[in-house]
């Protein structure tokens, strides 16, 4: 059956005020890495609240395919490790789906064991540039058997008899290539060092100590963060608690701000400094939004958000915010669509390598439905229309973009017009209840 007859659309229309108190799923990136690292290490790791979303669960696959016991009991997921150094080869390909940071952080995982691992994706990740990756995995020896052309999945790697640790200087602010030197340094004798010259989400860093690996960091005069790990160490199986990932929280964020009358809280949200930017942006385009209940959780810092329905204003979100909310523009354009005047966005190129081309998916998006914008190269302009005022109406195509899809929903439900989108499957990448959740809040989406 081909991708066309696949699709599933979805439109959402003009929404009565949305009213109630959510909570949403598991944050995706501290999901993916508790079941790779409660794989890795000798022991048991038990996780609660872990996103039971598509990509995540394809990481999971991937790790038992490699030795690890993942089963669920209840509302628990309980992980026999194998053991730091332990990961077995795999009979078949592992096969990531639409996940890049399962892809990249498990190639940099078993990257450098000396084994035959096969890589593959689904047709948007199979897209993605993954030499950012392959790169420092060769500096320790990693051979590319194989790979697309520009260093493309399926891709096979096969790492030396022993690995070599390095220094690398992340080329461009990436969580994920980071995260995959490290994981790679694990398995090298010696101490590999990551030079982060722009900070990104630190979850790696923060759950590989608590996982009791040798870890050290420090910040130079240049602001650039050194990231220190000793290979070959020992893991010890870990209790987490994972908390609501904020990047999903923002779409009944953004709903329950441009819907006049909303009043909703969204509980139990991951506030991390390093993911707060869409927070930090919409305070200061005037949303009417409390953080409430701030409090610690397994070692990160949770809070509750009540938002009510806002006047936007429009502002110009400063570029070195990006790393801090880079899956978030799509929602925040969305935002800015209802803003008394212009929000400038600038620092976008990562936008341009996300699950689609996210900067021209979300112009083409925002015309569709009749809100000027301009794209540039690694920016956006949005003109707001106050009250949606003849915006809507138009189809979005979403580049099987789970957040492209979940973005323009959110929009239709303050639109004049409805707003529809070509297929709604991908949401299950990542927010598998949003149908559900925003309809409890008293979302009009079908
Ligand atoms: C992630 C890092 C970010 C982000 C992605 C999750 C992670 O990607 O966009 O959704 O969990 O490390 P980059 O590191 O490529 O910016």
């Amino acid at each position: 059956m081909s991708l066309q007859e696949n699709m599933r659309p979805a439109t959402a229309r003009k929404s009565a005020e949305l009213s109630g108190t959510v909570r949403v799923p598991g944050d995706k990136s501290i999901s993916h890495r508790a079941l790779m690292f409660g794989g890795l290490a000798s022991g048991e790791t038990r996780v609660t609240g872990l996103l039971e979303g598509e990509d995540v669960l394809r990481t999971g696959e991937a790790m038992k395919a490699m030795g690890a016991r993942i089963v669920r009991n209840d509302r628990e997921w309980i992980i026999q490790g194998t053991s730091n150094g332990c990961l077995l080869e795999p009979d078949g390909a592992l096969d990531f789906g639409n996940a890049g940071t399962g892809a990249r952080l498990t190639m940099g995982l078993v990257g450098t064991y000396d084994m035959a691992t096969r890589f593959v994706g689904d047709p948007s990740l199979s897209k993605r540039p993954m030499g950012r990756v392959l790169d420092p995995l060769r500096q320790m020896g990693v051979q590319v058997l194989e790979s697309a052309p520009g260093d493309r999945l399926p891709i096979v790697l096969r790492g030396p008899k022993h690995a070599a640790p390095i220094t690398y200087r992340v080329p461009m602010p990436s969580a994920q290539v980071k995260s995959a030197v490290l994981l790679a340094g694990l398995n090298a004798a010696g101490v590999t060092t990551v030079v982060e010259p722009v900070m990104t989400r630190d979850h790696t860093e923060k759950m590989l100590a608590g996982f009791g690996a040798n870890i050290e960091i420090v910040t130079d005069r240049e602001k650039a963060r050194h990231i220190r790990i000793e290979g070959r160490g020992r893991l010890a199986g870990q209790v987490i608690d994972i908390p609501g990932d904020p990047s999903s929280a923002a779409f009944p964020i953004v709903a329950g701000l441009i819907v006049p009358g909303s009043d909703i809280v969204v509980e139990n949200v991951l506030m991390n400094p390093t993911r707060t930017g869409l927070i930090t942006t919409l305070l200061d385009m005037n949303a009417d939004m409390e953080i409430i209940n701030r409090r610690l959780a397994g070692g990160e810092e949770v809070a509750d958000l009540h938002v009510r329905g806002s006047e936007l204003k429009g502002v110009t979100v400063p570029a070195d915010r990006a790393p801090f909310m880079i899956d978030e523009y799509p929602v925040l354009a969305v935002a800015a669509a209802f803003a008394e005047g212009r929000t400038v966005m600038e620092g976008l190129e990562e936008l341009r390598v996300k699950e689609s081309d996210r900067l021209s998916a979300v112009a083409n998006g925002l015309k569709a439905n009749a809100v000027e914008c301009e794209e540039g190269a690694a920016s956006l302009v949005v003109h707001g229309r106050p009250g949606g005022r003849g915006i809507g109406g138009g189809t979005v195509e979403t580049h099987l973009d789970h957040r492209i899809a979940m973005s323009f929903l959110v929009m239709g439900l303050a639109t004049e017009k409805p707003v529809s989108i070509d297929d709604r499957t991908m949401i299950a990448t990542s927010f598998p209840e949003f149908m559900d959740l925003m309809g409890g809040l008293g979302a009009a989406i079908e």
